[in-house]
């Protein structure tokens, strides 16, 4: 069982980790930006006040070992070593071995796949029930994610990961005096782990 504070993921272009005092302008340029928070489930942030809370409470969860949160550090590119987005594992249920999962990434970083690469990494962790890997204690089956049917980009990078859309939840959320539907999500672990054998049986090229 890693410490969710000590919890670091490393992809092809990105370093996952968690959140740390001095990431607050960039994780305002990513939560206060209304084109990122269009179909977020609350308005976007005021302030660096906001950025200083997000960061001030995952400490504390992580401490607990509750929600995790990772931001996403490109190696490479003008924002290397910043944090141009977040991925989170977070309504935990130990009783009943599932999670929910949330994702944002900086809007100069979209369109390049590369919160797939953060996801895979970040499922692949969370399904892992090796001894030793983050969630072993959890032994997770199930990951569940909520999105606005009409945020194509995000129900595309759950389909892709596998997820499959379960029904739609009416006028359950109200953001700025908005309502909108929810397209729930879920994604069992037998199910992912076919796929990823699948793919991995796949001849290269
Ligand atoms: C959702 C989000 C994380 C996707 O990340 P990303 O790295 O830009 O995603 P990708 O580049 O892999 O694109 C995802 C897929 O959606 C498709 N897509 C992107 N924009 C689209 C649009 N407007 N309409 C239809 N499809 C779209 C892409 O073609 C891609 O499909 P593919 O996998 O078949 O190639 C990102 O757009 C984001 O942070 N949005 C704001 C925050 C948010 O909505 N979070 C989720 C809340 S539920």
């Amino acid at each position: 069982m890693t410490p969710l504070a000590e919890l670091n993921l490393r992809t092809a272009r990105l370093h996952l980790r968690p959140l740390a005092a001095g990431d607050e302008a960039d994780l305002f340029a990513i939560f206060g930006d209304p084109q990122v928070m269009r179909y977020w489930s609350t308005p976007p942030w005021g302030g660096l006040d906001d950025a200083a809370a997000m960061i001030e409470r995952d400490r504390q969860a992580l401490a607990g070992r509750g929600d995790l949160r990772l931001g996403l550090v490109p190696h490479t590119g003008d924002a290397a070593g910043r944090v141009v987005g977040t991925v989170s594992v977070f309504r935990i249920d130990a009783s009943n071995r599932r999670a929910e999962i949330g994702y944002a990434l900086a809007r100069a970083q979209q369109g390049r796949g590369l919160m797939h690469e953060a996801l895979q990494a970040l499922v692949a962790a969370a399904f892992d029930h090796t001894p030793g890997a983050p969630f072993d204690d959890l032994a997770l089956h199930r990951l569940e994610a909520d999105a606005d049917p009409r945020n194509a980009a995000s129900c595309r990078t759950l389909e892709r990961l596998g997820f499959l859309r379960e029904g739609l939840l009416r006028e359950r959320w109200q953001v700025g005096g908005e309502l909108s539907d929810s397209a729930w999500y879920g994604l069992l672990r037998p199910d992912w782990l076919a796929a990823q054998a699948g793919a991995a049986a796949q001849p290269a090229g």
